[in-house]
């Protein structure tokens, strides 16, 4: 892979509508982009396959939707502000400023004449009220974690959960990173799907290790190629201060091999810290023995925005005559696409959009009556729609369509009335 398939995602994902560079109009914004039509439906479907897979279909987790902005003791307590900070120089030749950890030489002009590392909070900060002072100040989320652990006691006494079990979560977190960049991997807003997952000390291990392969299984539900994904685990003294083990799925991106997703053992840190500042009891007590304690925490994390990024990447095919985003059915923004032959034709209008209006009740459908044939079909090729549904002159008189196949490019004559049927079945594979 090289950074000319990162350049090809980039000016499709604009010239189509799936991300735009955000404030365009006014020069832009470093690294904030804006989800277009397509790409937020791209984007909801990623986190609708999660949430099902991970919280709607499982009796040990429940969801949690919370606030961005929240008391700032929260971060006293999580340790954020005493430790959520990364390394930053400066190049002394031509002052562009990096994350220490990054290189030993100036990224832009090579220099390798650095100012001493300085500690820089990641935090964003803002004001609660009309009072610019040091009393209203308050934090954006760096993670969403914390309304988890913040909620424990509430979601203990709502839903009489026993442990092990879950709080998910999804929502943006804001991180004011020293140096983002390519496009949507390091953002300053972002969006993250997260699960603290409860459970007894003794049994840490188990379930770090059921939750790995939870995270590979996730990876491969998003059409990733597993062979790109490394496992890396973070020693001593690089973890971040709340973990005593993590493990970073990292993934070969055209620019190098990233973390993509997350896995840490939190301990009990969260919630032994949350009950020290906030006075409150934040133990769990055991239903048969009556035992009290913090439970320890699995925590699997995975940014929304780096899975975007993944699926496109892995997506994205070229032939001689076309572009073919190969989504999975399940993640595409239309599931098929209806056209009547020919544009001036009533009849076959009117066919199409009764086709198209019944198949909308059950899936994301586009209609297309612009250009020649040819044209829509690559058209809908390079935005990843899996079928498209042509009706013609036959169409009138036998009451059949033809279906054709985005992958294969194959085309096949099927009746009007088994449409949903034939999609349904796709969408289940
Ligand atoms: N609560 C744990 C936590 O926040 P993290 O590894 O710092 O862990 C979780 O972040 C995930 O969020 C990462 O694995 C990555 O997918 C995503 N992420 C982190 N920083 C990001 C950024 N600046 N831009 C986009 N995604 C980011």
């Amino acid at each position: 892979m090289t950074n000319d398939l990162l350049d090809k995602i980039i000016s499709l994902c604009k010239r189509r509508g799936f991300i735009f560079p955000g404030s365009e109009i006014y020069g832009g914004l470093a690294n904030s982009y804006d989800y277009g039509p397509l790409g937020v439906e791209l984007k909801n479907n990623i986190k609708q396959l999660w949430w099902r897979k991970f919280v709607q279909s499982r009796d040990d987790m429940v969801g949690i939707d919370t606030a961005l902005i929240m008391n700032p003791k929260v971060w006293e307590a999580s340790g954020h502000l005493e430790n959520f900070r990364d390394a930053l120089v400066e190049c002394k030749k031509c002052h562009t400023r990096f994350r220490a950890e990054e290189s030993e030489k100036c990224p832009n002009c090579g220099n390798k004449e650095l100012t001493v590392p300085k500690q820089f909070n990641l935090m964003f900060k803002t004001f609660i009220g009309p009072a610019e002072e040091t009393a209203n100040i308050a934090y954006f989320r760096p993670e969403t974690a914390q309304g988890m652990f913040a909620n424990f006691k509430n979601i203990l006494d709502t839903t009489r959960k026993t442990i092990p079990f879950g709080i998910a979560q999804i929502g943006k977190a804001f991180r004011n990173e020293i140096t983002p960049g390519n496009f949507i991997f390091r953002l300053r807003e972002f969006e993250m799907m997260e699960i603290e997952y409860f459970v007894k000390e003794e049994n840490w291990e188990k379930y770090f290790e059921y939750w790995r392969k939870q995270m590979i299984d996730w990876i491969k539900e998003l059409g990733g190629d597993t062979k790109k994904i490394h496992e890396v685990e973070i020693p001593d003294g690089e973890r971040a201060h709340y973990s005593k083990r993590t493990i970073d799925f990292e993934y070969e991106f055209p620019f190098g091999q990233e973390e993509l997703y997350g896995l840490a053992y939190r301990t009990d840190f969260d919630l032994k810290n949350h009950e020290k500042f906030s006075g409150q009891n934040l133990k769990y007590k055991d239903p048969e023995t009556g035992e009290e304690f913090w439970p320890h925490i699995i925590e699997p994390t995975w940014g929304v925005d780096r899975s975007a990024l993944v699926v496109l990447l892995e997506s994205y095919f070229e032939d001689k005559e076309r572009v073919i985003l190969k989504l999975p059915f399940k993640l595409a923004p239309y599931k098929a696409a209806v056209f009547p032959l020919l544009a001036n034709k009533l009849d076959l209008v009117k066919l199409a959009k009764k086709i198209y209006d019944d198949l909308r009740k059950d899936f994301m459908v586009a209609f297309d009556d612009r250009g020649n044939i040819g044209k829509r079909y690559y058209s809908q090729d390079e935005i990843g729609t899996p079928f498209c549904i042509t009706v013609d002159f036959d169409s009138l008189e036998k009451g059949d369509v033809t279906i054709r196949n985005r992958d294969t490019m194959k085309q096949e004559r099927v009746k009007i009335e088994n449409l949903k049927e034939i999609l349904e079945k796709r969408f289940k594979e």
